[in-house]
């Protein structure tokens, strides 16, 4: 049975239109990484990308490179490669902060937006339990600062949850830890019905996915750079603004970079017209040059194809396991098109699973408290891959070796 397994990996990876891709990138021998949506792999042309910035641009050309190199530029020309990806306008997207520091951006923005229209009143801020951490934090630092009220409410309950005190919906596209995706323009529509403005995280499908935010008359987006993109880790994030906003959706981390004119040095503040007042203070010049060669490939690729890949991927995996007779207890959806590039799995076990497989170069992750969660970054996995870690996944769970003393010891990061 595993020989025609075999066999069919290889024919499948024969006809891989995108197999050529995966020289691209720095896969470490004898790994098979099942993490890319956590962090992404390295490609190959960064380090001479950074190496260039740091010895030409920073260590020659010095101050210079502001102008020069257009470093001044880079969070707009990066925002605006990252525009197609995402299904918005170049104008549209910034690449700038971290996606949590976006987050608090963009809701303090719209909520500002809806207490001009509405009042004080509508500050209600939706979003769901279990939602990534992160967005639930930001809600409740606004809320502590009485700027916001933050309420949960269950996928089904969402839709009736939407009332007059709604100011915004805030939700994660493809959920972190199932993978489960939203009806991004259904849900959109219920929340301009009920007059709230709509923020969605694309972290999980951002890069992974084919999104249409305009099609979607989405407001706001925010979106992770170091995982689908590429962009290394703690790489800069990217927010989304609809055009119909520019210019009245305000954020309120008032740096200079987000002046109307940063080096007239004026005493008083004057937005910038543009997606540009999402900015705070100075770019971070080398997370940049990193990104921006992550999101390029990504571009080249493109991330019609990549999805198919990924879908094709997890569901062959799906198949490997099956017919190894692992049972795990999937959570996330099985339709494939109900879902994002990765596959979870719940088991009491799942961080010692996790980390015998990482012993055998099988690197998957572990979220709390249950779930042992595989992502499927099709530019760099090969079927075989998926033949393999299916292999692996078998054998950690009948030989038992995951009980281990030393599989069970917590690292910081899981
Ligand atoms: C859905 C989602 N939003 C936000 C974040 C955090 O982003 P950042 O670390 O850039 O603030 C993550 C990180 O994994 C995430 O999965």
């Amino acid at each position: 049975m595993t020989e025609t397994t075999n066999a069919r990996a290889r024919t499948l990876d024969a006809g891989d239109p995108l197999a050529r891709y995966r020289d691209r990138f720095d896969v470490p021998e004898g790994v098979i990484y099942l993490d890319g949506n956590s962090l992404g792999c390295l490609p190959k042309a960064t380090p001479a990308r950074l190496e260039q910035v740091v010895r030409e641009e920073w260590g020659r050309d010095l101050i210079r490179s502001w102008n020069s190199a257009g470093w001044v530029d880079m969070p707009a020309a990066i925002g605006a490669r990252i525009a197609p990806l995402i299904g918005a306008q170049p104008h549209e997207v910034i690449a700038c902060d971290s996606t949590s520091v976006n987050l608090f951006k963009l809701i303090s923005a719209a909520l500002a937006m809806q207490a001009g229209k509405h009042g004080a009143q509508r500050k209600v801020v939706l979003s769901e339990p279990g939602n990534f951490p992160t967005d639930l934090y930001m809600i409740e630092g606004l809320e502590r600062q009485g700027l916001a009220m933050r309420r949960l409410a269950g996928r089904d309950a969402l839709a009736e949850s939407l009332d007059d005190d709604v100011a915004l919906l805030l939700l994660t596209h493809a959920h972190y830890k199932t993978g489960e995706l939203f009806d991004m323009g259904a849900l959109t529509r219920a929340a301009h019905d009920a007059g709230a403005l709509v923020l969605w995280d694309l972290s999980h499908s951002g890069g992974a996915l084919p999104i249409d935010l305009n099609a979607c008359d989405a407001d706001f987006a925010v979106g992770c750079g170091y995982k689908y993109l590429n962009g290394g880790p703690g790489a800069p994030a990217y927010a989304f603004v609809a055009e119909r906003h520019l210019g009245k959706a305000r954020q309120p981390l008032t740096g200079w970079f987000g002046h109307a004119a940063p080096f007239a040095f004026d005493d008083d503040y004057a937005p910038a017209a543009g997606v540009e007042q999402m900015l705070c203070g100075t770019p971070p010049i080398l997370g940049l040059a990193a990104l921006e060669v992550g999101v390029d490939l990504v571009a080249e690729i493109g991330v019609a194809r990549l999805y198919e890949k990924s879908q094709a991927l997890s569901e062959f995996f799906r198949q490997c396991l099956h017919e190894r007779g692992v049972k795990l207890d999937l959570v996330s959806p099985t339709d494939p098109a109900q879902r994002g590039s990765q596959l979870s799995f719940r088991h009491e076990e799942a961080y010692a699973i996790c980390q015998a497989l990482i012993a055998r170069g099988v690197i998957g992750d572990f979220r709390d408290p249950d779930i042992l969660r595989f992502g499927f970054a099709p530019a760099y996995l090969r079927f075989e891959d998926m033949a393999e870690a299916a292999r692996h996944v078998a054998e950690v769970l009948e030989s038992g070796e995951w009980q281990r003393e030393e599989f069970r010891e917590r690292a910081a990061v899981t």
